[in-house]
């Protein structure tokens, strides 16, 4: 079935939109990345990025406590569907979702203390993205963001092709260092995230929703084979995890210029 095939993308969304999250990531590892984060201010302004339906947003005002959050998503019905959730949870005075895209977020330059994003950086290529990200935070300001990594050569053709598909730019963990650091950031610090962290909020309430709609298109040929095409993806996580991971990267702009072009020569 091709992606071309507007069907796909019918029920691509009907999956994806009800998972609690719409890639890797959980509670724990966002609190894990949070706490690499030491010198936030205590009510600090925060950016998430690609942020989806929210999961990560919702947990990690939580975990923060206090101070914003903006969140940004280019897909509506996913903005849509957050903007339920924040005075669901109490949050309305501090968190915000709007429709975006991450390349032109309209946000105030030096503006925020940390840029959040899980599995979203890549959209727009990583280098673009931490441009991007290092205009939008004031010195000092963090960056902690997620991204698919290789971790073994020679992988299958099958999982060769899904990311050639979704990622075809996806590097290693070194190749991610590097764009870091040569885009004018520090690293804090990293760490793969855990199997569990694949399963809790993404793949489990994937093949739950995926099996609740085998009922609804029992009848319809076309929609049980775009269903038969999801299921494979976390069927080839379970047999293949150990070519490629997911890395928690936590960076921090230096507190003085960090790229040439931002050091002024003096004035004569
Ligand atoms: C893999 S999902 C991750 C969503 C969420 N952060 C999570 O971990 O559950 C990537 C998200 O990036 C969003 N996205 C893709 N391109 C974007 C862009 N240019 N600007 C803003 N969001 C974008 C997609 O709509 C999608 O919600």
């Amino acid at each position: 079935m091709s992606e071309a095939n507007p069907r796909f993308w019918e029920i691509f969304f009907e999956v994806y939109e009800s998972l609690p999250r719409q890639g890797p990531g959980n509670r724990a590892c966002a609190a894990r990345a949070l706490g690499l984060c030491r010198d936030l201010p205590q009510a600090p302004a925060i950016l998430d990025l690609g942020c989806g339906v929210g999961g990560q947003t919702l947990q990690l005002a939580e975990l923060v406590g206090a101070g914003s959050i903006v969140a940004i998503d280019s897909h509506p019905p996913s903005i849509e569907r957050l903007q339920a959730a924040i005075p669901e949870r109490g949050l309305a005075r501090r968190v915000r979702a709007i429709v975006g895209d991450m390349a032109h977020p309209g946000q105030p330059q030096g503006s925020f203390d940390l840029i959040w994003s899980e599995g979203a950086l890549y959209n727009i290529g990583l280098r673009k993205a931490l441009d991007v990200c290092h205009g939008l935070l004031r010195p000092g300001g963090y960056l902690a963001f997620t991204d698919a990594v290789w971790r073994r050569k020679n992988p299958p053709p099958e999982v060769r092709a899904g990311f050639d598909q979704e990622y075809p730019t996806m590097g290693w963990l070194e190749d991610d260092v590097a764009a870091i650091q040569e885009c004018g950031f520090e690293l804090v610090g990293h760490f793969t995230l855990p199997d569990e962290a694949w399963w809790e909020d993404f793949y489990t309430p994937m093949e739950t929703r995926i099996a609740e709609l085998r009922g609804k298109y029992a009848n319809d040929a076309e929609a049980s084979a775009i269903l038969d095409q999801l299921a494979e993806e976390p069927e080839l996580h379970r047999r293949y995890s150990g070519f490629y991971a997911y890395e928690f990267f936590v960076a921090r702009l230096p507190l003085a210029p960090s790229r040439p072009e931002m050091i002024q020569a003096p004035s004569q």
